[in-house]
């Protein structure tokens, strides 16, 4: 296996232009990342190119056109090709309007396999529209029962909005997924070839594992989501964004790595 390395960029909540999220221009954040990852990534600069970058849902605010045209235009200015997902901000069919040629699967949720030279990367969609919650519905897992059925020892990486685990920030863990043991049960069979969970949703730099699977996310580039620990019932805290950032990812055979680039805050 190649040395490879991949972007982690998460939870953009970008607005329709001339409008905030909390009273943040996430917009101006956003510009933020992709401003960094434009200088530094690529042929002659400080890092190396990535194969590709992916986002792990909440494009967008609330899932406007506006807001969905305007993320066109800014990955534009990213150096690789990159593979969007949707989280509980978005509108299924909104980002289908503007990214028509997103891959759908056969039931047309935005799910896809990505082959990378670090393993086959299933991208998941846990949107559960109109709710905050997250979803892996029958038909989703099915889906990802055949990509792992048809995908032989193939090591997989998996990108998904919502994480399987609850963290006990409380707020959070009420709009997790609500499919956790019937996603485990779909993966057990393939336990030992599934290196990594890749999430977002939770606005914070998160490290673990589930089932023994590591798992990471990252602060994302919109706002943070307060450490609170507390028992429930507890009302889910947003601050602004200390730092806006995304993830280096560093694949070798034997070792993963997930370096987080932090900005100073726009
Ligand atoms: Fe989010």
């Amino acid at each position: 296996m190649p040395l490879t390395y991949l972007l982690h960029l998460t939870d953009l909540h970008l607005p329709p232009p001339g409008e905030t999220v909390y009273g943040t221009d996430t917009a101006l954040r956003l510009d933020a990342v992709l401003a960094d990852i434009a200088a530094r990534h690529g042929p002659g600069k400080d890092m190396p190119a990535p194969e590709f970058a992916v986002i792990t849902g909440d494009l967008t605010r609330d899932g406007e056109p506006a807001a969905y045209a305007r993320l066109r235009a800014a990955l534009e200015r990213l150096p690789c090709p990159t593979h969007l997902m949707l989280g509980n901000h978005d509108i299924r069919e909104n980002f289908r309007a503007a990214f028509p040629e997103a891959p759908v699967d056969p039931n047309g949720f935005v799910q896809q396999a990505v082959m990378s030279s670090a393993g086959l990367c299933l991208l998941l969609d846990t949107l559960n529209q109109g709710h905050s919650d997250g979803r892996l519905c029958e038909q989703r897992l099915g889906w990802l029962a055949a990509q792992l059925a048809g995908s032989g020892d193939t090591p997989v990486l998996l990108f998904m909005h919502h994480p399987p685990m609850a963290v006990g920030i409380a707020g959070m863990d009420e709009i997790g997924l609500k499919d956790a043991d019937a996603l485990w049960s779909v993966l057990a069979p393939h336990r030992a070839r599934i290196r990594h969970i890749f999430h977002g949703h939770l606005h914070r730099p998160i490290a673990g594992s589930w089932h023994g699977i590591p798992v990471f996310s990252l602060r994302g580039s919109a706002f943070d989501v307060a450490l609170d620990l507390a028992p429930p019932p507890r009302k889910l805290s947003v601050e602004a964004s200390k730092t806006p950032c995304y993830a280096v990812l560093r694949f070798t055979e034997d070792s993963i790595v997930a370096h987080t680039r932090a900005l100073l805050p726009t």
